[in-house]
């Protein structure tokens, strides 16, 4: 009989308790989070750890938390970020339950007192919150996310009328986060061949841009059933936008745009 095991970093353990509060602490000045930990150097299994932050001594977002953590409890918890404020893409991870940027999530918004903080779903782990995003960048790259022209390059710039860069709201906006991505089930299934939300919003940036000259080759790029057909409109990747765009929206309209050419 075939015998079915899970990789060993796929089983989490209990980790360990770091900073409880003190007996007489005020009600409600900690509030508990639960980390995922894990050091492939190590040899061991993933775990959560739980510590406990001093509110009164720690700004409101969920970053602010984990800085004050590393900085005052745990050195070695790792992360990603660096603008701190919803603009480089860097800190996001699964939070509440819900793929988010670090620094623009108010710990106040989160359903419970208890805050559980996991890296992006369904990614390799390089440690600790920080996701192996190698092929989601080798992805983005796919689909040539720069402008492409045949005609001479003007002296001045490209220039576009107010209406047309207008057509790039909702998309330009996009700060590759890989929120969406990362909470799509049919990228969870098929990532190594569908390219997921963020790819394609960005395909769509370009595809959209009237500066842009290679339509037809973009298009012809993505006629395939796994790179876009296997979006099944399941919206996971529009709820999870913290920028608040509509990757759904992007695919749909490219899908749109290949059964218009078709007729
Ligand atoms: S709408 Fe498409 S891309 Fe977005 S989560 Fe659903 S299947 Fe994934
Ligand atoms: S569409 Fe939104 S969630 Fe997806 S990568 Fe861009 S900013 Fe992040
Ligand atoms: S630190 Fe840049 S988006 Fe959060």
């Amino acid at each position: 009989m075939v015998q079915l095991t899970l990789p060993k970093n796929s089983k989490i353990k209990k980790g360990k308790a770091w900073n409880p509060p003190p007996k007489d602490a005020e009600p409600g000045r900690w509030r508990e989070y639960k980390v995922y930990r894990y050091d492939p150097d190590t040899g061991d299994n993933p775990r959560v750890d739980t510590y406990w932050v001093d509110t009164t001594d720690c700004g409101p977002m969920v970053l602010d938390a984990l800085l004050w953590i590393k900085n005052n409890v745990d050195s070695t918890l790792t992360f990603r970020r660096s603008c701190r404020e919803g603009v480089c893409g860097s800190c996001s991870m699964n939070i509440d339950g819900t793929n988010t940027l670090a620094c623009t999530m108010h710990a106040d918004d989160a359903r419970r007192d208890l805050i559980a903080v996991y890296p992006l779903p369904h990614m390799p782990v390089v440690k600790d919150l920080v996701p192996d995003l190698t092929h989601f960048y080798a992805q983005l790259r796919s689909v040539e996310p720069w402008l492409q022209t045949d005609s001479p390059t003007p002296g001045k710039e490209w220039k576009q009328s107010r209406e047309e860069r207008e057509e790039l709201d909702g998309l330009y906006e996009c700060i590759l986060c890989a929120c969406c991505t990362t909470s799509c089930p049919s990228y969870w299934w098929n990532g190594d061949k569908y390219l997921g939300p963020a790819s394609l919003l960005q395909a769509y940036r370009w595809i959209n841009d009237s500066r842009d000259e290679r339509t037809g080759e973009r298009l012809d790029d993505l006629e395939d059933p796994f790179k876009l057909y296997r979006c099944r409109t399941i919206l996971n990747c529009t709820k999870a936008c913290p920028k608040g765009l509509n990757p759904a929206k992007s695919i749909a309209s490219i899908r749109a745009l290949m059964v218009e050419r078709g007729e």
